[in-house]
């Protein structure tokens, strides 16, 4: 706990939370700056896509995450080359994170999969490129054993060639960070998970931090929003307890809990498409939460995903067990 808490206020003393819009950076284990908040695009597409990504970059984001397997990756880059067009931003002033995924593990598939990726988004280099699973699949779907310490070579492969400037993981455990580390050239410097007031993975958080290892929330709703799973454990955006700490600061409950991953020292990436909630998810700089408030919400945890992931719970390379 004492290294989780370390770890969270070195993560906010390196930058400025009354700064302007534009999200705050904080530094990788590659020397390399990263926002603390993301634009998530999991199911937004085509022309709502490119649209989203003029309004999130005149909202202020710098940060989007993609994956090769959301299949938005071209409109993603329409709206890139739009903004840069517009003179909203230059390439250098955005960071692009896009994921490998789970059917091109093998160390030289690596490298061609990201440049597939880079010729759908219109650009020459991803600031950050993730293995998005340590399962591999077959092009079928069904499982593959590739381990990803080969994939990780591949990544490695990526970055010494300049194709993605920062390389890491998503749904890993701290183990299978741990094996990385031990076993590589080039430690992983974010590993993107599910974290969120219902499963707070406080252990896999202060881990991945005593690591170097910088963590990206992703789902930072949970279940404030509707999801696909039907019990839906509290927090809901009407909660008692959140909407108190919301009405404190004269801002929403869906505000409140993305500024809560921040001051827990992950960078949260939620997904809109809608032009106001873009502009209120990035309005959670001009304030902070209390230590207390952050114990309160804590508090939710039940450990569950909105996510069912056991059908790959026999696989050696399961991540969630931590
Ligand atoms: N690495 C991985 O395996 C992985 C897995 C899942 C997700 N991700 C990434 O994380 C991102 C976010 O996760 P997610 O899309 O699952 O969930 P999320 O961002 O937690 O929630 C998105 C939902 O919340 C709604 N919403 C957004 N802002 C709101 C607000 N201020 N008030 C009320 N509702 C709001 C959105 O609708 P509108 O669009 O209509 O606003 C959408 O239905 C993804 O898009 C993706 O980039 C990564």
């Amino acid at each position: 706990m004492g290294l989780f808490v370390f770890a969270a206020a070195t993560f906010l003393a390196i930058f400025d939370i009354t700064s302007a819009a534009v999200a705050p950076t904080t530094t990788l284990n590659d020397g390399r700056q990263i926002p603390i908040l993301a634009l998530g695009t999991y199911g937004g597409n085509g022309d709502k896509m490119r649209q989203t990504i003029n309004w999130a970059v005149e909202a202020g984001y710098r940060h989007i995450d993609t994956a090769s397997i959301y299949e938005n990756e071209a409109a993603i880059g329409q709206g890139i080359a739009d903004v840069i067009a517009r003179g909203l931003v230059k390439r250098e002033d955005l960071f692009v994170t896009t994921k490998l995924w789970n059917d091109r593990h093998a160390r030289d598939q690596v490298v061609p999969a990201l440049k597939e990726s880079l010729a759908r988004l219109g650009l020459d280099y991803v600031d950050l490129y993730l293995i998005h699973f340590p399962i591999s699949s077959e092009a079928d779907g069904t499982d593959s054993y590739i381990d990803y310490l080969e994939t990780w070579k591949g990544m490695e492969d990526a970055k010494k060639q300049g194709l993605a400037k920062s390389i890491g993981v998503s749904n890993f455990n701290s183990q299978q960070i741990k094996r990385i580390i031990d076993n590589s050239e080039i430690p992983p410097a974010v590993n993107q998970i599910e974290v969120h007031p219902a499963h707070t993975r406080e252990r896999l958080v202060a881990n991945c931090h005593s690591m170097g290892v910088v963590v990206m929330a992703y789902s930072p709703f949970g279940f404030l929003v509707p999801r696909e799973s039907s019990a839906a454990p509290p927090p809901q955006a009407n909660d008692p307890t959140l909407v108190r700490i919301a009405q404190k600061y004269g801002k929403t409950t869906n505000q409140i809990v993305l500024r809560y991953l921040i001051e827990r020292g992950a960078i949260p990436a939620p997904k809109s498409t809608n032009k106001d909630r873009l502009k209120a998810n990035i309005d959670i700089f001009d304030f902070q939460l209390t230590p207390e408030e952050v114990a309160t919400i804590s508090k939710f945890n039940v450990n569950k995903s909105i996510f069912d992931y056991d059908t790959q719970k026999n696989h050696p390379y399961y991540p969630f067990t931590e």
